[in-house]
C-alpha cells in the first residue's frame, strides 16, 4: 500500500487504536522475570519463536521465558483486519524501521526493509499469503545440509501440525460487489475446484483459508488460464509441493481475521504456568557462561526495555533459542562476539568465535509491483480514500467479520519458469531448486499496492507484481556499531547478477502478455507508469526494473544450516550454533536458500521441526 494511503489510514483510524497494551495477559511482566532461571530462553516472540515457546511448554515440567523486543499484538486493529495489514509497516511502532544501503542494482536507491516488532513478529504485520514451497526446495535443504529430516516427505507431519483449513469468510455481503457466489451451509463460498483439501491439515494451529471476498480480477485470471494454457497453466493447489502454474491464494486468515503465530500458537499457550512472556524486552547480547564440552557456552542473555534503561541478565539451564529473525539473529550473534573476526574488530567487539558466515548469504525475493489503470470502481482503492466508506467497511467487519476488508492483497498468484531455451542458460546454471521449481512469481491485486509509491488521488487500479523467486544475488547484514540500538548495515545486493536482471525483465514482459488477451480488453486501460507504458526493448524493461523494484520482505540465509563439520554455515542441521554450546537458532535465517514460496509457511515448519529437535535432545 502506498505511503499516502498508509498515512491517510493511520490518521483515519490507527492513531485511535494505538493504546496497545504494554504487557501480555496478566502473566506477562514488563519488569522482571519471575524465576531465577529457566530451562529455555526464547529470544524473539515472532513467527518461529512462538512455535518453539508453545511446543516446548506442552510439557508442564519444562519452563520457558519468551523475550520479545516489541509490543503485544492484542487489540491492534490493523493486525486483525486483513486488508488493513499493509498499513502496519514500514516506519511504525510495529517495525524495526530498517532500510537497505544504497543499492547499485537499483540505481543507488535506498529502500525500507521492514521487520515486525511485536508479538507474532513479521507474521503479525505480513500480507498473509500462505504456502510452503516446492518439494524440491525441502529436498534441496536436505541435500545441502546432509540431514534427510529436512526432506519434503518428512516435513508433512509438520504441515499437518501447523495448519487448519477453515471456510473463507464471505457471506451474503459479498454480493454488494455484484459478484455473488453461492454459499455453503457451513459458511463461506463453495471452494470446490479452488484447492485440494487432501493436501492440507485440518487440526493444526494456524487458520488458513481461500479468499473471502471476490474481485473483478478473479474471473479474468481464470479465463486467461484457459486462453493461454501453454504459457500459464492452472494449478489446483500449490500446497502439495508442486507450485508451478497460477491458482487461488491461500492466506493465514480464519473467521475473517489474521492468524499470526501470536493468535494461533501463543494465545492458547499463554495461561500455562510454565510459560512466561515478556514484551518490551530487547535482548542486547548473549553472555558467555564459561566453556562446556571444550566450547564457549552461551546460556545467559542481557535485555532491556529501551536504550538507557537498566540492563537485566537471565540464564537458561538448558538452551538459549535465538528466534530474532533473518536480521535480528545475525546481529545478536555479532553483538555477542560470534561472527567475522575482522568485521567485529572494526566495531570494537572481541571475537569469541570467528565465523565469517554469520550475516552473509542474505538472499531475498525482489518485488516489482506494476500498477494498471482499470475501468469501473470495483477496485479496493476508493475504500482507502473515502473516510465514510472505510468507516462503513470497518463497521461491517467489526459486526460480521465480512466485507472487502477480509480480503488479503491477492486472490490469485502464480509460479513460473523461464523457458528451458532461454539465452541466459547458455552461460548460467539453472538456480531453481529443481526442474519443477519456479524462477519468478506473478501476483494479482485488486488495488494500487506499490510499496513506497503514493496512490494517485483518483482512479481505480489493479497491480500485477513480479517477484524473483530463484535469485543468485547474495548480500549481507552486519553491525554498524557495537551499540545494539544503532541500525545495522543491510545490503541485499539486489540485481547484482545477470541472471536476476534477465529474469525480472522476462517476468515483466510475461505480465504484459498475461493481460493482453480478450479477458482484459474491457477492463484494463494500460500501465499507469509511463516507463512501462513506453517500454519496447529489453533495455527499456531493465531500466523500468532498476528504477522501480523493491522487496517482498523475504530475507533468509544469514545464519544458514550446513553439514556438520562444513567450512561454512552457522548452524548444524539440528540448528545448534557451530562452535558453541547451549545455543540454537530457530527462524528464517537458517534456511540455506529461498523457498519457492512466501516465507512464513516454510518458517512455521522450521519452528515445528526446531521444537521437535530441541525436545529430542538432552541438554
Ligand atoms: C511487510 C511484510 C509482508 C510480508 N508478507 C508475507 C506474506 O504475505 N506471506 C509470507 O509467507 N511471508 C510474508 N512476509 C515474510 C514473513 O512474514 C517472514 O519471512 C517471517 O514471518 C519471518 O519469521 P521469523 O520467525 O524468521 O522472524 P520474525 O517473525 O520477524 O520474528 C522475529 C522476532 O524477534 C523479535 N526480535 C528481534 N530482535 C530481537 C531482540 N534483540 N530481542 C528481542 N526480540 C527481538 C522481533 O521483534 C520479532 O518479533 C512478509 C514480511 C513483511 C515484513
Ligand atoms: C520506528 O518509527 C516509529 C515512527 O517514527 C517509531 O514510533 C518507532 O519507535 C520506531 N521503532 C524503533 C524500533 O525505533
Ligand atoms: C445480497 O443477497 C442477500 C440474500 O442472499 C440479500 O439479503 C442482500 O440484501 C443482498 N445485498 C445486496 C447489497 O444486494
Ligand atoms: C450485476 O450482475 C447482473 C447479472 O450478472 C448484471 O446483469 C448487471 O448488469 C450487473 N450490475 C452491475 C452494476 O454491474
Ligand atoms: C460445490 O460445487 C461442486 C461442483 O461445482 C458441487 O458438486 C457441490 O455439490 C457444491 N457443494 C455445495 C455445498 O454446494
Ligand atoms: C479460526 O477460524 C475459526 C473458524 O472460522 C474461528 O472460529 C476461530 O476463532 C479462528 N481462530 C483464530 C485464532 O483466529
Ligand atoms: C496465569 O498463570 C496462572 C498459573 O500460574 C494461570 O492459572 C492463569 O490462568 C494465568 N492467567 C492468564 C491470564 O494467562
Ligand atoms: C554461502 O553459501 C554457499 C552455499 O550456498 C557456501 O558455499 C558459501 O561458503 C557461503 N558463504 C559464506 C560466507 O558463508
Ligand atoms: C460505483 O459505481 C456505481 C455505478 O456507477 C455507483 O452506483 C456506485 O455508487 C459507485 N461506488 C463507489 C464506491 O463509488
Ligand atoms: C525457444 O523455443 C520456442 C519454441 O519452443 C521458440 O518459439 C523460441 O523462439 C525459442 N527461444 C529462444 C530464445 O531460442
Amino acid at each position: 500500500m502506498s505511503r499516502s494511503t498508509l498515512f491517510r489510514l493511520r490518521n483515519l483510524l490507527l492513531l485511535s487504536c494505538l493504546s496497545f497494551p504494554l504487557s501480555y495477559g496478566t502473566n506477562a511482566s514488563s519488569k522482571s522475570p519471575r524465576r531465577s532461571s529457566y530451562d529455555y530462553i526464547v529470544v524473539g516472540g515472532g513467527t518461529a519463536g512462538n512455535v518453539v515457546a508453545a511446543r516446548l511448554t506442552e510439557d508442564p515440567k519444562v519452563t520457558v521465558l519468551l523475550l520479545e523486543a516489541g509490543v503485544s499484538n492484542e487489540d491492534v486493529l490493523a493486525s486483525e483486519v486483513p486488508l488493513l495489514g499493509p498499513s502496519l509497516v514500514p516506519n511504525s511502532i510495529f517495525d524495526w524501521n530498517y532500510t537497505t544501503t544504497a543499492q547499485a542494482g537499483y540505481n543507488g536507491r535506498v529502500i525500507p526493509y521492514p521487520r515486525g516488532r511485536m508479538l507474532g513478529g513479521s507474521s503479525s504485520v505480513n500480507y498473509m499469503v500462505f504456502m510452503r514451497g516446492s518439494s524440491e526446495d525441502f529436498d534441496s535443504y536436505a541435500a545441502v545440509t546432509g540431514d534427510c529430516g529436512w526432506k519434503w516427505d518428512n516435513m508433512q507431519q509438520y504441515i499437518r501440525k501447523s495448519e487448519r483449513v477453515v471456510p473463507p469468510a464471505d457471506s451474503e455481503f459479498s454480493n454488494s460487489s455484484n459478484l455473488t457466489t453461492t454459499l455453503t451451509p457451513n459458511g463461506g463460498h463453495n471452494t470446490t475446484g479452488q484447492f485440494l483439501p487432501e493436501l492440507h491439515g485440518t487440526k493444526g494451529a494456524i487458520n488458513i483459508s481461500l479468499p473471502g471476498f471476490p474481485t473483478p480480477l478473479d474471473s479474468r485470471v481464470l479465463a486467461t488460464l484457459d486462453e493461454q494454457k501453454e504459457e500459464f497453466s492452472f494449478n489446483p493447489d500449490m500446497g502439495g509441493g508442486d507450485v508451478l502454474g497460477v491458482g487461488w491464494t491461500i492466506q493465514s486468515i480464519g473467521n475473517g481475521q489474521r492468524s499470526s503465530s501470536a493468535t494461533s500458537y501463543l494465545k492458547p499457550a499463554q495461561s500455562r504456568p510454565n510459560l512466561e512472556i515478556m514484551v518490551n524486552a530487547q535482548v542486547t547480547k548473549l553472555v558467555q557462561t564459561g566453556t562446556t564440552k571444550g566450547r564457549p557456552a552461551f546460556r545467559c542473555v542481557q535485555f532491556t526495555q529501551h536504550e538507557g534503561a537498566p540492563v537485566k541478565k537471565i540464564c537458561a539451564t538448558g538452551e538459549v533459542v535465538l528466534s530474532a529473525g533473518s536480521i535480528g539473529t545475525p546481529l545478536l550473534l555479532q553483538l555477542s562476539g560470534i561472527g567475522d573476526g575482522k568485521d567485529l574488530r572494526s566495531v570494537g567487539i572481541k571475537a569469541i568465535v570467528n565465523n565469517p558466515s554469520v550475516g552473509r548469504n542474505l538472499s531475498d525475493h525482489i518485488l516489482l509491483a506494476s500498477p494498471f489503470a482499470v475501468n469501473g470502481n470495483r477496485s479496493f482503492d476508493p475504500i482507502f480514500r473515502t473516510p465514510s466508506l472505510l468507516n462503513d467497511k470497518i463497521t461491517l467487519w467489526t459486526d460480521t467479520k465480512t466485507g472487502p476488508l477480509v480480503a488479503g492483497v491477492t486472490n490469485h498468484l502464480g509460479w513460473l519458469r523461464l523457458p528451458s531455451n532461454a539465452s541466459i542458460f547458455e552461460t548460467v546454471p539453472d538456480p531453481a531448486s529443481g526442474p519443477n521449481s519456479p524462477h519468478w512469481e506473478i501476483i494479482f491485486s485488486n488495488l494500487w499496492v506499490v510499496p513506497g509509491v503514493p496512490a494517485p488521488a483518483t482512479g481505480s487500479f489493479m497491480s500485477i507484481s513480479s517477484a524473483l523467486i530463484s535469485p543468485t544475488s547474495r548480500g549481507f547484514v552486519k553491525l554498524a556499531s557495537s551499540n545494539p540500538f544503532t541500525n545495522p548495515i543491510i545490503d541485499p545486493q539486489f540485481l547484482s547478477t545477470e541472471f536476476d536482471v534477465f529474469t525480472m525483465v522476462e517476468a515483466v514482459k510475461a505480465n504484459l502478455r498475461f493481460i493482453s488477451g480478450k479477458a482484459w480488453a474491457d477492463y484494463v486501460q494500460g500501465p499507469f507508469l509511463e516507463d512501462l507504458a513506453s517500454a519496447k526493448t529489453d533495455a527499456d524493461f531493465e531500466a523500468y526494473v532498476r528504477n522501480n523494484a523493491g522487496t517482498i520482505f523475504h530475507p533468509v540465509g544469514t545464519a544458514s544450516m550446513s553439514p556438520r563439520g562444513a567450512g561454512w554455515g552457522v548452524v548444524d542441521p539440528d540448528l545448534k550454533v557451530k562452535g558453541v554450546d547451549g545455543l540454537r537458532i530457530v527462524d528464517g535465517s537458517v534456511l540455506p536458500h529461498l523457498p519457492s514460496a512466501h516465507t512464513q509457511g516454510p518458517i512455521y515448519l522450521v519452528g515445528e521441526r526446531g521444537a521437535d529437535l530441541i525436545k529430542a535432545s538432552q541438554y
